[in-house]
């Protein structure tokens, strides 16, 4: 099936579509919400939850999006409807696709305003007002920022410009450009980063809180957002892995790239928590700050260290770059949609998907200020009103079913010989592998946290 190329074009190499979609792995994710929910959970037991995640049910899954992408070769909703076609199954698995459309708008509407802080930063640590700086001033900084709707707003606009910018220039020059030379860049800064936590953190405490698990602090709710977050920082769930899949040739071996691209994600946030609890401790902030923790605790760092005009702004620009590489591949399926379904041009389909994500990030930006409030519900953590809501509506319940499904097609709906002829792999202990996964394992991994989260179990 599907020899022919995608309309929207191809990735030129094989290496472009591995910095591609780790280019939409590695993002916010990782270095703004990873530490942050970490904090807010307890540390290491989450932290385990997570990476069990993404081993069982994170990895197969991302397979499967791959797989059933290149085999499409178009949009998610219409992939979803010509494969099921093809495979003589009901035309309401498409629904897959809807549903991921809907996920990518609600995400990219927040992803946008928390890129927009660290575009901020990047002009808070060039004019150097992170030098020598304290915990409470760092807290005052940051209060500054998001008390002021129209400044994030300002913000929350040029990042979209930029996301909108680099989409409508298509796959080839635009996708792929941007990320040949961020990533690596990315990478050293956050090394260097852990070198300084080494000399001048509390390094063995955040270690000590990252990695030795405490299961009595583990909630249910905490088990749940340990799942969402595999999903959400390998960008599973919502057709953008199966959008790069559909610009990939066919010869490239969908499984290496399944691992490769999950190492590097996983590396990446175990850096940024080196980095970043080592900071916390040794300077008496909260583990449990919230959405704000890296705001507060890299700065300090910036400001304390030798050379840190230079590498507070560079890493911020970096941190720009990652989340840049990452709100591309949350609108481009719903671009490619416009323009096969309603024959846009895709600039113009780009402006208007675009313009959507933007109105509804304004609900992000006054859940900060104007209209922050907290659910009852959330207990001893604190809330920020709709921005919560939209997080744990998208990370925590959308993409793990939109997952679950794209699994149990796989798995399930797919003929054997369809996925194994597309995973280009002999009939050997991989495959089987993989198909047990994608059958068994993280269908039912996906339900039993769910159980596990509604109190079942
Ligand atoms: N993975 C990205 C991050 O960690 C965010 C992201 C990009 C995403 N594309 C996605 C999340 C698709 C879910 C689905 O920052």
């Amino acid at each position: 099936m599907a020899v022919t190329p995608s309309i929207h074009g191809m990735w030129s190499t094989r290496l472009a579509f591995i910095l591609a979609a780790t280019g939409s792995a590695v993002g916010l994710g990782n270095v703004w919400k990873f530490p942050y929910i970490t904090g807010e959970n307890g540390g290491g037991a989450f932290v385990l939850i997570y990476l069990l995640c993404v081993l069982f049910i994170g990895i197969p899954i991302m397979m499967a999006e791959i797989l059933i992408g290149r085999r499409g070769r178009q949009s998610p909703i219409n992939t979803m409807r010509t494969l099921a076609q093809a495979e003589n199954r009901h035309g309401f698995w498409q629904l897959v696709g809807w549903g991921g459309m809907i996920a990518g708008f609600l995400i990219i509407s927040y992803y946008s305003v928390i890129a927009g802080w660290a575009l901020a930063y990047v002009f808070r640590a060039a004019d150097g007002h992170f030098t020598a700086l304290t915990g409470p001033e760092a807290e005052a900084l940051f209060g500054d920022l998001v008390g002021d709707p129209e400044r994030l707003l300002a913000w929350h606009t040029i990042f979209m410009v930029m996301t909108a910018i680099v989409v409508s220039r298509g796959v080839r020059s635009g996708l792929e450009q941007a990320v040949r030379f961020l990533m690596p860049a990315l990478f050293l800064l956050l090394l260097a980063l852990v070198g300084y936590a080494l000399n001048t953190g509390q390094f063995m405490q955040g270690l000590e809180f990252l990695f030795v698990p405490h299961f009595e602090k583990l909630t249910a709710g905490a088990v749940i957002t340990a799942m969402g977050h595999a999903f959400f920082t390998l960008s599973l769930g919502m057709g953008a892995i199966m959008m790069y899949g559909s610009y990939l040739d066919r010869h490239t071996s969908i499984t290496r790239s399944a691992v490769l691209i999950a190492l590097l994600d996983t590396l990446v946030a175990l850096l940024a928590g080196m980095a970043i609890f080592p900071i916390v401790f040794a300077n008496g902030l909260e583990p449990g700050a919230g959405p704000g923790l890296v705001f507060l605790t890299l700065p300090i760092a910036f400001g304390n260290m030798a050379g840190g005009l230079f590498f507070g702004t560079l890493f911020f620009i970096l941190l720009v770059f990652a989340a840049w590489t990452s709100a591309i591949s949350l609108i481009e399926p719903a671009v490619a949609w416009l323009v096969e379904n309603q024959g846009m041009q895709r600039v113009r389909a780009t402006v208007i998907v675009a313009i959507l994500a933007w109105f509804l990030g304004i609900l992000t930006i006054l859940s900060f200020n104007q209209w922050a409030f907290s659910f009852p519900f959330a207990g001893e953590v604190k809330s920020n009103g709709i921005f919560d809501l939209i997080d744990i509506l998208t990370a925590n319940f959308m993409l793990p079913l939109g997952g679950l499904a794209m699994a149990v097609f796989a798995g399930w709906m797919m003929a054997r010989r369809s996925t194994l002829e597309e995973l280009q792999l002999p009939d050997g202990w991989i495959y089987r592998s993989w198909r047990f996964a994608v059958r068994y394992i993280s269908p039912l991994g996906v339900l039993l946290v769910f159980l596990h989260g509604m109190g079942v179990l």
